[in-house]
């Protein structure tokens, strides 16, 4: 119940700018271990990773760049935190939230679950019903995507445009606003790269018009444009043989044909030759155009304006899968009010993403420089030392390089081979 006083202070607070602005969900991680009170870990399997709190290795601000961050590699994460449950019927809204894959991520989902609010948080899994499922996604070279899915009538439906997500090392805010006139908007760092209708862009409802059943071509329908002109005629001197004996071949002088056989010119491609005659092609005059086939409201369809509607959203959860983890998820807020969660993020994500991207390139930088000293080092020892002994000294220095990029101990090899 502590989130909901929570929520509460943070709504009156929010409301000196929008008084219409209602926040159903915030979570900044703010407060220390007080999370591990709002976040209920899932235990439908035993085996489930841990999140943990912590900013990063690199961040605009130690403290307010905390957020939860995936820590085991190849594991399901299912954790959930629960809010006064609502609808959004003839309201707007907004779903928002940071991802910052610093971990260089290969495979692993980086999006939220908005769940009913009767959703059994200690059971959570990857089959639980959810209604909307929303942010990046990224596995290999092809996968690279935002998102975006809408439980219809017990059906999930997957947007049918391709949105790229971001693949860098660096934070980034998702937003998905839904309105009640069936429109919705996808933003990237508070920039929109998506927008349009539910009803085009998904496949919630069969289509408003199908081909007439009962129409046919008619058989005596002309769709030839161009037609053989039938005044034309074969010229007389149109047919070639294709091939002639070569005019230029000589018998050669030693032919015996007793031995040889008759003796025969090689043959050649004919240049008078002219292929098959084809009549001239004439407009057709009888020519109708492409038969069309006519369409009809399809029986199956009855509009829905209420497709955007969720009677009870009450959790949001983070249900994923990660090979390599340290993905960290922060500044969660979900509200009825686009300009709220705008300034939310200008608040947050918008004020620490300078100094974060400025603490990285540093890092980067730095780890540049010492690479540049080691290999100066290792073109020094290759010139004075012999084969064997500089075998092992490159042997050395792999370990120590291992050691100092990878803060963590059972991170991926493949690490320090691709920042070469
Ligand atoms: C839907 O509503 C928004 C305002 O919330 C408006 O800007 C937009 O034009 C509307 N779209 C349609 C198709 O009615």
């Amino acid at each position: 119940m502590h989130n909901f006083a929570l929520l509460t202070i943070f709504s009156v607070a929010l409301s000196t700018f929008y008084v219409d602005a209602t926040v159903y969900f915030k979570e900044q991680f703010l407060d220390g271990d007080e999370w591990k009170s709002r976040w209920v870990n899932s235990e439908h399997k035993s085996d489930y990773g841990q999140f943990k709190l912590t900013s990063g290795n690199f961040y605009g601000d130690v403290e307010k760049d905390k957020g939860l961050q995936t820590s085991q590699d190849a594991r399901f994460y299912a954790a959930s935190a629960r809010f006064e449950s609502f609808s959004n019927k003839g309201k707007t809204l907004v779903i928002q939230f940071s991802v910052k894959h610093e971990q260089k991520i290969d495979c692993g989902g980086g999006y939220v679950k908005v769940f009913p609010a009767d959703l059994n948080q200690a059971e959570l899994h990857g089959e639980s019903q959810y209604y909307i499922m929303f942010g990046p996604d990224i596995c290999g070279y092809s996968t690279k995507k935002v998102h975006v899915i809408f439980n219809y009538k017990g059906k999930n439906h997957l947007i049918k445009k391709d949105i790229k997500c971001k693949d860098d090392e660096l934070t980034h805010l998702y937003t998905l606003i839904l309105k009640p006139n069936q429109t919705y908007e996808v933003k990237i760092d508070n920039e929109k790269v998506e927008s349009g209708s539910l009803e085009e862009d998904w496949d919630f409802l069969p289509p408003k018009k199908i081909k007439d059943p009962e129409a046919k071509k008619p058989e005596d329908w002309d769709d030839r444009a161009k037609i053989d002109d039938e005044t034309d005629t074969k010229p007389e001197d149109w047919d070639k043989p294709e091939n002639i004996p070569d005019p230029d071949a000589k018998k050669p002088e030693d032919w015996d044909e007793d031995m040889d056989g008759e003796w025969e010119p090689a043959m050649i491609p004919n240049p008078e030759y002219k292929g098959e005659w084809k009549p001239k092609q004439i407009d057709n005059p009888s020519y109708k155009g492409v038969w069309v086939h006519p369409e009809i409201d399809n029986p199956e369809y009855s509009p829905d304006t209420e497709i955007y509607k969720f009677d009870s959203i009450g959790v949001l959860g983070l249900d994923l899968w990660q090979v390599k983890s340290g993905t960290i998820f922060d500044n969660f807020f979900i509200t009825d009010d686009v300009k709220a969660a705008e300034e939310f993020a200008e608040e947050t994500w918008g004020v620490t993403k300078g100094p974060e991207k400025k603490m990285k390139e540093e890092q980067d930088e730095k780890k540049r420089k010492e690479e540049e000293e080691k290999n100066k080092e290792q073109d020094t020892a290759a010139e004075s030392e012999g084969e064997e002994e500089e075998e092992e000294e490159e042997e050395e220095e792999e370990e120590e390089e291992t050691d100092e990029t990878l803060p963590e101990e059972d991170e991926n090899e493949a690490l320090p081979k691709d920042e070469l």
